[in-house]
């Protein structure tokens, strides 16, 4: 395999916060491989990101509309040495200079979880060195404090300190947590169905308009009429923090059956695009708007609303979670768009993270399909 078949995205390197400038720095390789991207990053504990390297896998799942599993392992293993090889080179490092081997342990795929799995536990068996089995969920999680901003303002580095609110939306999640610090987190709602990202990619489905839908149903939203259709709001007229979004995909499902073919022009997708996207804004803002009532919530007092995930990187999402932040003065911070879905430097963040409190792996680990953060 040629290095032209491997990056399909090289992230370069960014310089994050600067906040220990003095310290000596930790370098940390993470390898993420639970799902359809095989990356890998080093990133140090001021806060920098030496190398990235994205190896995006989409364009193999594209014509099955989804992930597929099997063939996701085997382009993991295809891919894997040669990923990590490249992002030593980039950051101009040998195995030797990096202090910290951390990868996916789970949740997620398992043929795929398990390639970086032991790929990381072969490198730090040769090198010695110290091995962190990270919690993909925690990389979304954490990776904020390596770097955010706000929704209105890119260029404004927020330092996102525990503890913090959470709304992390993801193809496999969607829950609101409290972040209490690494490794502590309590749950204040999930979904009781569907992702908010599911939910994105089966309307992109219905549509025909490619996989993964959420980007392009965002992109079709920003010239859509979001008050055309009403789709509806599930759980909003009930307390608690709970999702639920099958239903406003059925009606989806219903309002295109009985609608003639000839109806569905341009026009008709961007407004059914926009008028679903804010049924799943609205949804977000009233089960935020609820967690922060919560007794939990009040009592912990977070300064910062944040919010995490491939589905972080929606425009509507990050400006109502801005304006609902600001309306509870709150901060409100996003990861760059870059580190929103899947990536390696948040797996080696959250490496960095684990590895200061202690949490190096000492014994066989064995990758876990489900691995809710609730039990870290
Ligand atoms: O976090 P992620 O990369 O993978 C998982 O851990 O699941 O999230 C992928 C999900 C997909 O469902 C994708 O459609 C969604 O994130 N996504 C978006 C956007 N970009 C990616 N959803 C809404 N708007 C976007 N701009
Ligand atoms: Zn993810």
């Amino acid at each position: 395999m040629t290095t032209d078949n491997i990056i399909r995205m090289d992230m370069g390197s960014v310089t994050g916060i600067k906040a220990h400038d003095s310290d000596k720095a930790i370098l940390c390789l993470g390898i993420e491989s639970s799902c359809d991207e095989t990356s890998a990053a080093i990133v140090d504990s001021n806060r920098n990101i030496l190398s990235h390297i994205i190896y995006s896998q989409i364009p193999e799942h594209q014509k099955y509309g989804g992930v597929v599993p099997e063939l996701a392992a085997r382009a993991h293993i295809l891919a894997v040495d040669e990923v990590i090889r490249l992002t030593l080179e980039k950051a101009n490092k040998t195995i030797q200079d990096i202090d910290v081997i951390a990868a996916t342990a789970g949740p997620g795929l398992i043929g795929g979880v398990l390639v970086g799995w032991m790929a990381a536990t072969g490198i730090a068996n040769a090198t010695n060195k110290p091995l962190v089995a990270v919690n993909h969920l925690e990389g979304h999680a954490l990776v904020p404090r390596l770097c955010a901003a706000s929704a209105s303002d890119s260029t404004q580095n927020i330092n996102v300190e525990f503890p913090y609110l959470l709304m992390l939306a993801s193809g496999g999640h969607c829950q609101i947590l409290l972040v209490h610090n690494v490794g502590k987190y309590e749950l204040i709602g999930q979904t009781l169905d569907d992702s908010a990202g599911e939910a994105f990619d089966k309307i992109a489905k219905m549509l025909n308009l490619g996989y993964p839908g959420g980007p392009i149903v965002d992109k079709r939203a920003k010239d859509g009429n979001a008050k055309r259709f009403h789709f509806p709001r599930p759980l909003c007229d009930k307390p608690g923090c709970d999702f639920s979004f099958s239903g406003i995909k059925t009606a989806a499902r219903m309002l295109l059956d009985k609608t003639n073919k000839d109806d569905i022009d341009e026009t008709f997708i961007n407004d059914f695009c926009a008028s679903f996207q804010q049924a799943v804004v609205d949804c977000i803002t009233n089960r935020l708007t609820n967690a922060m009532k919560d007794e939990r919530v009040k009592k912990a007092a977070p300064k910062t609303m944040v919010v995490a995930g491939g589905v972080a990187k929606n425009s509507a999402i990050r400006a109502a979670m801005e304006e609902l932040a600001k309306q509870s003065n709150m901060l409100f911070a996003a990861p760059p768009m870059s580190l929103c879905t899947d990536n390696g430097a948040m797996i080696a963040w959250a490496g960095l993270e684990n590895y200061r409190t202690g949490n190096i792996v000492t014994e066989p680990v064995a990758p876990r399909p489900r691995w809710p953060l609730t039990e870290l």
